[in-house]
């Protein structure tokens, strides 16, 4: 059985994934995973494939032991994963309480490394891996630290881990966009002692749209995709100015 793993699939960014990979037609089922299982169902019922919902909460170790369990007993053909079950929030390091700083590296990264290591024995040559990072992987973010650092990590995991599969014939890309709209990010983010502290999210672009490119992206072999020219002028920015210029535009932006 051919199917695609979605984390993160009850809303935003991994919705979208989830909507445009069902109409790709090369896969059998949807395994989608997230908290929310109302809005799981909801997908399932919405989309014209089978639809597996996986009610889990990847910040505890235990789900990915479901899922180990899940794959051993229905050995799929894992054609696509989208690793997009994330979250960030505002605030400085003391306006952040323990669980948000530390949850933001549960989630972000361990989940997605966890969830990666547990799917890839089950992919195969011409299966498509995409991590979801962000364009503030790109320089440390004052006031956004931990969710710029964790998305650092994905860039630079995501990208060795493309040259590490090269043999296996398996397709990584690392998704970096800018702000993206249709999405309940900004929600979550700002529902903190100081959410305040970030206030543009200019310009945001749509989910759906960037699902499209990295899509695409990934069939040209991409290694990163930011979707978007500003986050691609962006990307070229933090490269070559030096790290205090970066740091001072966002602050001026932010
Ligand atoms: N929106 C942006 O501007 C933007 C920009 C760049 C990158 N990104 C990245 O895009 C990805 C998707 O985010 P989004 O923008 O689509 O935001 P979103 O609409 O809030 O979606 C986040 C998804 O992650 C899931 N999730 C969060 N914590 C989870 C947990 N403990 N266990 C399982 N699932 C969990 C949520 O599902 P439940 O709540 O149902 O568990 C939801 O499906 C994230 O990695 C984010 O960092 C977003």
């Amino acid at each position: 059985m051919k199917i695609a793993i979605i984390t993160g699939a009850s809303s935003g960014f991994g919705k979208a994934f989830a909507e445009k990979i069902a109409e790709t037609g090369e896969v059998d089922e949807l395994w989608v995973i997230a908290r929310r299982a109302e809005r799981l169902a909801r997908l399932a019922s919405e989309l014209k494939i089978a639809v597996r919902p996986l009610a889990l909460d990847l910040g505890d170790s235990r789900s990915i032991k479901e899922l180990e369990r899940l794959l051993q007993e229905e050995k799929p053909n894992v054609r696509y994963l989208v690793n997009a079950a994330g979250f960030g929030k505002f605030g400085n390091y003391n306006d952040l309480t323990r669980k948000e700083s530390l949850g933001m590296i549960d989630v972000n990264v361990r989940a997605l490394v966890a969830v990666t290591l547990a799917v890839l024995p089950y992919m195969s040559r011409g299966s498509r891996l995409f991590e979801i990072g962000s364009s503030s992987a790109f320089q440390p973010l004052p006031g956004f630290n931990i969710y710029a650092a964790t998305k650092a990590f994905v860039l630079s995991y995501t990208r060795a881990l493309r040259w590490e599969l090269r043999g296996r014939g398996i397709h990584v890309t690392a998704v970096c966009p800018h702000w993206l709209r249709g999405t309940e990010f900004f929600k979550v983010a700002i529902d903190t002692s100081n959410g305040i502290l970030v206030k543009h999210w200019w310009p945001a672009l749509d989910a759906a749209l960037v699902a499209n490119w990295a899509l695409l992206g990934n069939k040209l072999g991409l290694a990163v995709v930011t979707g978007g020219p500003h986050t691609f002028i962006h990307r070229l920015a933090a490269k070559l100015l030096p790290s205090w210029l970066i740091k001072g535009i966002w602050r001026l932006i932010r």
